[in-house]
């Protein structure tokens, strides 16, 4: 019933377990990678409520007694200051360099913990058990841990692996709609970078997995979990080829920098937007047909998703504003903007090589059919 993916890295190869009912066997999966019966779990007050208990209770099935840390769900607590709470926490509750941090919860928690076990005592291992689609599908994979400070995004962190994965596919069940859907943003951005099936797929059972077709959520988290871990076993440090996760991530930070990171875009919402861009500036270049972000844009408006700048709601900047907001991301190296284009669906290559013209006009054409 649960389908496992190997990353394998060289010397820290996990397995990531996709399927339902993995809370409720979190003991028999984690007790053997514990050197003493217990944990240390670091969550939200939102997923606390849901799944804190099932947790404690599927790890009292092999005799694994759990600690817990409630933060406050939101992007707020992946900061400096609950990360001081985290460390000292740990530390409080004597968290020795061979026991196992849990992070039970969505990309902020993953990111959070996984940043906590990285800088305790010089590394503790972690265990992902994400609870979101998209921490399922992308963050709790890959190793890619930190938090937001007052300079932007993510600018804080470390490279470190969890030495296990609990993909929970019963917890979906449990999102709301607008969430699942972004976390969607994050499973069609997979097929557009690399696997033109892949997309196909998702157009014939995109629906009914947003209606809670079981099967379909596992083949899709199981591909899209596949497709990540060849890419961070290629490129773990984002040296090269890790970047192409990044398609609609480049339009996507600039949104959400101009949304003030608020509900008014979610970052599943944001990637979305962004590929749909992507593949319009590709077309626009010549790179690929100009069906193919026709065809993007259908499959994202099929699923009730936002596709276009005037699918956000309220003010935006100019193009040349928002231009500005995308010379802050991370992925500018030497001062030029990188970005993911591509050949056609499933054929994403990252490149420098794209005039701020271009760019700008696209911003442009975008932001003139909101009005
Ligand atoms: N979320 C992009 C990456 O893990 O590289």
């Amino acid at each position: 019933m649960h389908e496992t993916v190997t990353v394998d890295l060289p010397g820290r190869a996990y397995e990531v377990r996709i399927g339902p009912g993995l809370i409720a066997r979190a003991g028999a999966e984690i007790a053997p990678l514990l050197h003493r019966s217990r944990v240390a779990v670091l969550t939200d007050d939102n997923v606390a409520a849901l799944h804190l208990d099932a947790l404690g209770m599927g790890l009292a099935e092999t005799g694994v007694k759990m600690q817990a840390l409630t933060l406050d769900a939101g992007e707020a607590t992946k900061s400096w200051g609950p990360l001081q709470k985290c460390v000292e926490w740990l530390l409080d509750a004597k968290v020795e360099r061979s026991d196992v941090v849990v992070a039970l919860g969505g990309g902020v928690i993953g990111d959070l913990a996984g940043f906590a076990a990285a800088i305790l005592r010089r590394g503790v291992r972690f265990v992902q058990i994400p609870t979101s689609l998209l921490a399922q599908v992308d963050s709790s994979v890959g190793g890619k841990t930190g938090i937001n400070v007052a300079q932007g995004k993510n600018l804080v962190g470390a490279f470190h692996q969890p030495s296990l994965v609990l993909a929970d596919t019963d917890v979906l069940d449990t999102l709301p709609e607008r969430d699942l859907l972004a976390g969607y943003g994050e499973v069609v951005k997979y097929g557009l970078l690399g696997d033109a099936e892949f997309f196909a797929w998702l157009e014939r059972n995109g629906p009914a997995l947003a209606q809670g077709d079981a099967a379909a959520r596992i083949a899709a988290v199981r591909r899209s979990v596949e497709m990540k871990a060849e890419i961070v076993i290629r490129d773990e440090t984002e040296q090269g080829d890790r970047a192409l996760l990044n398609l609609g991530h480049t339009f996507c930070h600039a949104l959400e920098a101009a949304t003030g990171y608020s509900n008014r875009l979610l970052h599943g919402e944001g990637v979305a937007i962004g590929c749909a861009l992507a593949f319009e500036l590709s077309a626009r270049l010549g790179l690929c047909a100009q069906e193919d972000p026709s065809r993007v844009r259908a499959h994202l408006r099929e699923m009730g998703m936002k596709t276009d700048l005037a699918d956000i709601p309220g003010e935006l900047p100019g193009s040349e504003a928002l231009l500005d907001l995308m010379g802050q991301d991370k992925k500018v190296v030497d001062g030029t903007l990188r970005f993911i284009l591509a050949r056609g669906i499933g054929q994403a290559f990252v490149t420098s090589d794209v005039s701020r013209d271009a760019v700008r006009d696209l911003l442009s054409d975008g932001l003139s059919a909101r009005s």
